[in-house]
Protein backbone atom coordinates (compact mmCIF):
# COMPACT_ATOMS: atom_id res chain seq x y z
CA UNK A 1 0.00 0.00 0.00
CA UNK A 2 1.31 3.95 -1.20
CA UNK A 3 2.65 5.58 1.48
CA UNK A 4 0.26 8.43 0.37
CA UNK A 5 -2.83 6.60 0.60
CA UNK A 6 -2.34 5.94 4.39
CA UNK A 7 -4.02 9.45 5.46
CA UNK A 8 -6.84 8.48 3.63
CA UNK A 9 -7.16 5.21 4.69
CA UNK A 10 -7.57 6.40 7.84
CA UNK A 11 -9.66 9.18 6.92
CA UNK A 12 -11.89 6.08 4.91
CA UNK A 13 -11.39 3.93 8.26
CA UNK A 14 -12.58 6.63 11.13
CA UNK A 15 -15.45 8.08 8.04
CA UNK A 16 -18.12 8.09 10.88
CA UNK A 17 -16.45 8.95 14.11
CA UNK A 18 -15.05 11.79 12.41
CA UNK A 19 -18.15 13.17 10.91
CA UNK A 20 -19.24 13.06 14.60
CA UNK A 21 -16.41 15.24 15.55
CA UNK A 22 -17.09 17.81 13.16
CA UNK A 23 -21.03 17.87 14.12
CA UNK A 24 -19.99 18.21 17.66
CA UNK A 25 -16.71 20.61 16.59
CA UNK A 26 -19.70 23.12 14.65
CA UNK A 27 -21.76 23.07 17.67
CA UNK A 28 -19.48 24.03 20.12
CA UNK A 29 -17.45 26.70 18.16
CA UNK A 30 -20.32 29.00 18.17
CA UNK A 31 -21.66 31.70 20.88
CA UNK A 32 -25.05 33.60 20.71
CA UNK A 33 -23.34 36.12 23.06
CA UNK A 34 -20.84 37.40 20.78
CA UNK A 35 -20.87 37.54 17.18
CA UNK A 36 -17.62 37.78 16.53
CA UNK A 37 -17.23 34.52 18.07
CA UNK A 38 -18.45 32.53 15.50
CA UNK A 39 -17.38 34.71 12.62
CA UNK A 40 -14.01 34.36 13.46
CA UNK A 41 -14.33 29.98 13.88
CA UNK A 42 -16.34 29.60 11.24
CA UNK A 43 -13.76 31.51 8.83
CA UNK A 44 -11.00 28.86 10.25
CA UNK A 45 -12.82 25.69 11.08
CA UNK A 46 -14.64 25.78 7.84
CA UNK A 47 -11.54 26.10 5.74
CA UNK A 48 -11.12 22.74 6.87
CA UNK A 49 -7.35 21.46 7.95
CA UNK A 50 -6.75 18.10 7.52
CA UNK A 51 -7.97 16.97 11.43
CA UNK A 52 -4.65 15.22 11.66
CA UNK A 53 -4.76 15.40 15.20
CA UNK A 54 -8.31 14.18 16.21
CA UNK A 55 -7.81 11.41 13.82
CA UNK A 56 -5.20 10.24 16.04
CA UNK A 57 -6.99 10.17 18.79
CA UNK A 58 -10.10 8.54 17.46
CA UNK A 59 -7.27 5.81 15.78
CA UNK A 60 -5.97 5.09 19.27
CA UNK A 61 -9.06 5.04 21.16
CA UNK A 62 -9.96 2.37 18.67
CA UNK A 63 -6.95 0.69 18.32
CA UNK A 64 -7.34 -0.19 22.17
CA UNK A 65 -10.28 -1.03 22.03
CA UNK A 66 -12.90 1.82 23.06
CA UNK A 67 -16.50 0.69 22.30
CA UNK A 68 -18.10 4.03 24.48
CA UNK A 69 -19.05 7.26 23.47
CA UNK A 70 -16.26 9.74 24.53
CA UNK A 71 -13.66 9.51 21.92
CA UNK A 72 -15.26 11.57 19.65
CA UNK A 73 -15.39 14.62 22.61
CA UNK A 74 -12.12 14.14 22.95
CA UNK A 75 -11.12 14.34 19.56
CA UNK A 76 -12.86 17.60 19.41
CA UNK A 77 -11.07 18.81 22.21
CA UNK A 78 -7.88 17.97 20.57
CA UNK A 79 -8.86 19.87 17.71
CA UNK A 80 -10.31 22.75 19.69
CA UNK A 81 -6.62 23.14 21.50
CA UNK A 82 -4.93 22.83 18.09
CA UNK A 83 -7.70 25.56 16.18
CA UNK A 84 -7.09 28.27 19.26
CA UNK A 85 -3.09 27.78 18.79
CA UNK A 86 -3.15 28.20 15.12
CA UNK A 87 -5.03 31.68 16.47
CA UNK A 88 -2.48 32.79 18.58
CA UNK A 89 0.49 31.57 16.41
CA UNK A 90 -0.54 33.48 13.44
CA UNK A 91 -1.15 36.93 15.52
CA UNK A 92 2.38 35.77 17.05
CA UNK A 93 4.32 35.15 13.58
CA UNK A 94 2.03 37.95 11.92
CA UNK A 95 1.03 35.22 9.44
CA UNK A 96 -1.40 36.64 6.72
CA UNK A 97 -2.17 32.88 5.67
CA UNK A 98 -3.59 30.15 7.12
CA UNK A 99 -5.61 26.89 5.35
CA UNK A 100 -5.61 29.00 2.08
CA UNK A 101 -7.38 31.75 3.50
CA UNK A 102 -6.34 34.99 4.47
CA UNK A 103 -5.96 34.39 8.81
CA UNK A 104 -7.98 36.18 11.06
CA UNK A 105 -5.43 38.28 12.41
CA UNK A 106 -5.36 40.09 8.82
CA UNK A 107 -9.41 39.71 8.47
CA UNK A 108 -10.40 41.40 11.64
CA UNK A 109 -7.59 42.18 14.21
CA UNK A 110 -5.36 40.32 16.50
CA UNK A 111 -7.71 40.92 19.61
CA UNK A 112 -10.30 39.04 18.30
CA UNK A 113 -7.73 36.11 17.16
CA UNK A 114 -6.73 36.62 20.71
CA UNK A 115 -9.67 36.04 22.37
CA UNK A 116 -11.58 33.87 20.12
CA UNK A 117 -8.75 31.84 20.60
CA UNK A 118 -8.93 31.77 24.61
CA UNK A 119 -12.55 31.04 24.22
CA UNK A 120 -11.61 27.92 22.27
CA UNK A 121 -8.89 26.72 24.76
CA UNK A 122 -12.31 27.57 27.32
CA UNK A 123 -14.36 25.26 25.26
CA UNK A 124 -11.88 22.71 24.96
CA UNK A 125 -11.62 22.37 28.49
CA UNK A 126 -15.17 22.37 29.13
CA UNK A 127 -15.25 19.30 26.19
CA UNK A 128 -12.60 17.20 28.17
CA UNK A 129 -14.28 17.67 31.31
CA UNK A 130 -17.28 15.91 29.90
CA UNK A 131 -15.23 12.52 29.56
CA UNK A 132 -15.41 12.49 33.41
CA UNK A 133 -11.85 11.11 33.42
CA UNK A 134 -8.98 13.14 35.43
CA UNK A 135 -6.19 11.46 33.86
CA UNK A 136 -7.40 12.87 30.58
CA UNK A 137 -8.15 15.85 31.86
CA UNK A 138 -4.18 16.07 33.26
CA UNK A 139 -2.72 14.77 30.12
CA UNK A 140 -4.76 17.67 27.65
CA UNK A 141 -4.11 20.60 30.60
CA UNK A 142 -0.45 19.25 30.50
CA UNK A 143 0.35 19.51 27.04
CA UNK A 144 -1.48 23.10 26.91
CA UNK A 145 0.64 24.29 29.12
CA UNK A 146 4.12 22.65 27.61
CA UNK A 147 3.06 24.03 24.06
CA UNK A 148 2.69 27.81 25.26
CA UNK A 149 6.47 26.95 26.64
CA UNK A 150 7.27 25.97 23.38
CA UNK A 151 6.09 28.86 22.27
CA UNK A 152 7.76 31.18 24.51
CA UNK A 153 11.17 29.45 24.10
CA UNK A 154 11.20 29.89 20.49
CA UNK A 155 10.30 33.56 21.02
CA UNK A 156 13.84 33.79 22.88
CA UNK A 157 15.62 31.30 20.33
CA UNK A 158 14.38 33.33 17.10
CA UNK A 159 16.91 35.94 15.63
CA UNK A 160 19.80 34.52 17.78
CA UNK A 161 22.28 32.88 15.72
CA UNK A 162 23.56 30.72 18.34
CA UNK A 163 20.08 28.69 18.58
CA UNK A 164 21.37 25.68 18.12
CA UNK A 165 19.53 21.92 17.35
CA UNK A 166 19.27 21.34 20.86
CA UNK A 167 16.85 24.12 22.00
CA UNK A 168 14.91 23.92 18.02
CA UNK A 169 14.22 20.24 19.76
CA UNK A 170 13.19 21.60 22.79
CA UNK A 171 11.03 24.16 21.04
CA UNK A 172 9.59 21.68 18.39
CA UNK A 173 8.36 18.92 21.25
CA UNK A 174 6.66 21.51 22.83
CA UNK A 175 4.70 23.48 20.51
CA UNK A 176 3.65 20.88 18.32
CA UNK A 177 4.38 17.02 19.56
CA UNK A 178 3.13 17.98 23.10
CA UNK A 179 -0.44 17.51 21.18
CA UNK A 180 0.50 14.76 19.12
CA UNK A 181 1.64 12.90 22.14
CA UNK A 182 -1.62 13.91 24.11
CA UNK A 183 -3.96 13.44 21.07
CA UNK A 184 -2.79 9.66 20.86
CA UNK A 185 -1.80 8.62 24.79
CA UNK A 186 -5.73 10.23 25.98
CA UNK A 187 -6.86 7.81 22.99
CA UNK A 188 -5.60 4.94 24.86
CA UNK A 189 -6.12 5.94 28.56
CA UNK A 190 -9.81 6.81 27.36
CA UNK A 191 -10.23 3.16 26.20
CA UNK A 192 -8.72 1.93 29.46
CA UNK A 193 -5.72 0.78 27.47
CA UNK A 194 -3.19 -1.63 29.82
CA UNK A 195 0.03 1.54 30.77
CA UNK A 196 2.59 -0.28 27.92
CA UNK A 197 0.07 0.46 25.30
CA UNK A 198 -0.69 4.04 26.13
CA UNK A 199 3.28 4.76 26.77
CA UNK A 200 3.66 3.11 23.18
CA UNK A 201 1.01 5.26 21.88
CA UNK A 202 2.45 8.35 23.35
CA UNK A 203 5.90 7.67 22.01
CA UNK A 204 4.64 6.90 19.03
CA UNK A 205 2.84 10.81 18.85
CA UNK A 206 5.47 12.49 20.61
CA UNK A 207 7.93 10.96 17.36
CA UNK A 208 5.77 11.63 14.91
CA UNK A 209 5.15 15.37 16.26
CA UNK A 210 8.69 16.15 16.03
CA UNK A 211 9.32 14.91 12.51
CA UNK A 212 5.59 16.19 11.72
CA UNK A 213 7.33 19.97 12.79
CA UNK A 214 10.41 19.05 11.21
CA UNK A 215 8.83 19.07 7.79
CA UNK A 216 6.92 21.74 7.93
CA UNK A 217 10.02 23.79 8.66
CA UNK A 218 11.70 22.18 5.42
CA UNK A 219 8.12 23.11 3.75
CA UNK A 220 8.65 26.73 5.15
CA UNK A 221 11.71 26.99 2.57
CA UNK A 222 11.00 24.14 0.21
CA UNK A 223 6.93 24.43 -0.35
CA UNK A 224 4.96 25.47 -2.22
CA UNK A 225 2.41 28.32 -1.01
CA UNK A 226 -0.38 26.77 -3.17
CA UNK A 227 -0.52 23.79 -2.00
CA UNK A 228 0.24 24.14 2.11
CA UNK A 229 -2.54 27.06 1.82
CA UNK A 230 -0.07 29.34 4.10
CA UNK A 231 3.01 31.28 3.04
CA UNK A 232 6.46 29.94 2.15
CA UNK A 233 9.07 32.35 3.56
CA UNK A 234 7.43 33.13 6.68
CA UNK A 235 9.87 31.51 8.72
CA UNK A 236 12.78 33.75 7.04
CA UNK A 237 10.53 36.87 7.70
CA UNK A 238 10.39 35.80 11.46
CA UNK A 239 13.80 35.36 11.47
CA UNK A 240 13.56 32.10 13.13
CA UNK A 241 15.88 29.67 14.01
CA UNK A 242 14.25 26.51 12.37
CA UNK A 243 16.28 23.36 11.39
CA UNK A 244 17.24 24.20 7.90
CA UNK A 245 18.70 27.22 9.02
CA UNK A 246 20.49 25.66 11.56
CA UNK A 247 21.91 22.93 9.23
CA UNK A 248 23.04 26.02 6.56
CA UNK A 249 24.27 28.14 9.63
CA UNK A 250 26.36 25.18 10.63
CA UNK A 251 27.78 24.88 7.61
CA UNK A 252 28.76 28.12 6.53
CA UNK A 253 32.20 30.15 5.22
CA UNK A 254 32.99 33.52 7.02
CA UNK A 255 31.22 35.50 3.60
CA UNK A 256 27.75 33.44 4.51
CA UNK A 257 27.80 33.95 8.07
CA UNK A 258 27.67 37.50 7.19
CA UNK A 259 24.87 36.90 5.46
CA UNK A 260 23.03 35.08 8.06
CA UNK A 261 24.25 37.52 10.76
CA UNK A 262 22.18 40.79 8.62
CA UNK A 263 19.40 38.51 7.95
CA UNK A 264 18.58 36.98 10.90
CA UNK A 265 20.06 38.58 13.79
CA UNK A 266 20.00 42.21 12.61
CA UNK A 267 16.64 41.23 10.62
CA UNK A 268 18.03 43.74 7.55
CA UNK A 269 16.03 41.85 5.07
CA UNK A 270 16.13 43.22 1.16
CA UNK A 271 14.37 41.67 -1.79
CA UNK A 272 16.26 38.74 -3.01
CA UNK A 273 17.03 37.66 0.32
CA UNK A 274 14.86 34.46 0.96
CA UNK A 275 16.03 33.50 -2.60
CA UNK A 276 19.52 33.31 -1.60
CA UNK A 277 19.12 31.61 1.34
CA UNK A 278 16.99 29.09 -0.49
CA UNK A 279 20.61 29.12 -2.50
CA UNK A 280 22.90 28.47 0.24
CA UNK A 281 21.07 25.78 1.99
CA UNK A 282 20.58 24.04 -1.75
CA UNK A 283 24.49 24.37 -1.64
CA UNK A 284 25.08 22.62 1.41
CA UNK A 285 22.10 19.91 1.07
CA UNK A 286 20.53 21.31 4.20
CA UNK A 287 16.92 20.39 2.86
CA UNK A 288 17.97 16.65 2.56
CA UNK A 289 19.62 16.60 5.80
CA UNK A 290 16.57 18.51 7.60
CA UNK A 291 14.72 15.21 5.81
CA UNK A 292 17.00 13.18 7.13
CA UNK A 293 16.83 13.65 10.92
CA UNK A 294 12.78 13.91 10.10
CA UNK A 295 13.19 10.31 8.70
CA UNK A 296 15.16 9.50 12.15
CA UNK A 297 12.06 10.41 14.13
CA UNK A 298 9.78 8.25 11.89
CA UNK A 299 11.90 5.62 12.77
CA UNK A 300 11.30 6.14 16.56
CA UNK A 301 7.77 6.15 15.55
CA UNK A 302 7.43 2.71 13.88
CA UNK A 303 9.63 1.31 16.72
CA UNK A 304 7.09 2.55 18.84
CA UNK A 305 4.58 1.01 17.60
CA UNK A 306 5.85 -2.33 18.07
CA UNK A 307 5.01 -2.16 21.57
CA UNK A 308 0.96 -2.70 20.71
CA UNK A 309 -0.93 -5.75 19.26
CA UNK A 310 -1.01 -6.28 15.41
CA UNK A 311 -3.60 -4.71 13.87
CA UNK A 312 -4.96 -2.98 10.74
CA UNK A 313 -5.47 0.53 12.65
CA UNK A 314 -1.39 -0.39 13.69
CA UNK A 315 -0.74 -0.76 10.11
CA UNK A 316 -1.97 2.32 9.09
CA UNK A 317 -0.50 4.33 11.80
CA UNK A 318 2.72 3.41 10.96
CA UNK A 319 2.33 3.96 7.19
CA UNK A 320 1.24 7.51 8.33
CA UNK A 321 4.36 8.15 9.50
CA UNK A 322 5.75 8.32 6.12
CA UNK A 323 2.86 10.18 4.98
CA UNK A 324 3.88 12.68 7.53
CA UNK A 325 7.36 13.07 5.86
CA UNK A 326 6.36 12.71 2.35
CA UNK A 327 3.10 15.37 2.18
CA UNK A 328 3.10 18.96 0.70
CA UNK A 329 0.15 19.81 2.43
C1 LIG B 1 -0.12 23.45 11.56
O1 LIG B 1 -0.63 22.17 11.73
C2 LIG B 1 0.68 23.83 12.76
C3 LIG B 1 1.89 23.03 12.93
C4 LIG B 1 2.13 22.34 13.99
C5 LIG B 1 2.90 23.05 11.90
P1 LIG B 1 -1.43 21.41 10.59
O2 LIG B 1 -0.60 21.38 9.34
O3 LIG B 1 -1.89 20.11 11.10
O4 LIG B 1 -2.65 22.38 10.35
P2 LIG B 1 -4.10 22.12 9.73
O5 LIG B 1 -5.00 21.86 10.90
O6 LIG B 1 -4.03 20.96 8.78
O7 LIG B 1 -4.44 23.40 9.04
C1 LIG C 1 3.00 25.86 14.89
O1 LIG C 1 4.14 26.57 14.75
C2 LIG C 1 2.85 25.40 16.33
C3 LIG C 1 1.65 25.91 16.99
C4 LIG C 1 0.63 26.38 16.36
C5 LIG C 1 1.63 25.87 18.44
P1 LIG C 1 4.53 27.28 13.36
O2 LIG C 1 4.43 28.73 13.51
O3 LIG C 1 5.85 26.72 12.98
O4 LIG C 1 3.46 26.71 12.35
P2 LIG C 1 2.80 27.40 11.09
O5 LIG C 1 3.83 27.36 10.01
O6 LIG C 1 2.40 28.79 11.46
O7 LIG C 1 1.62 26.52 10.77
MG1 LIG D 1 3.25 30.16 12.59
MG1 LIG E 1 4.86 29.89 15.16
Amino acid sequence: MSEQGAFERLQALLHEDMEAVNHLIATRMASEHAPRIPEVTAHLVNAGGKRLRPLLTLAAARLCGYDGPHHVGLAATVEFIHTATLLHDDVVDDSDQRRGRPTANLLWDNPSSVLVGDYLFARSFQLMVETGSLRVLSILSNAAAVIAEGEVLQLSAAQNLATGRDIYMKVIRGKTAALFAAATEAGAVIADAPEPHAEALRDYGDALGIAFQIVDDLLDYGGVTASLGKNVGDDFRERKMSLPVILAVEQADAEERAFWVRVIERGRQEDGDLEHAQGLMAKHGALEQTREMALEEIGKARAALDGLPESELRAILGDLADFVVSRVV
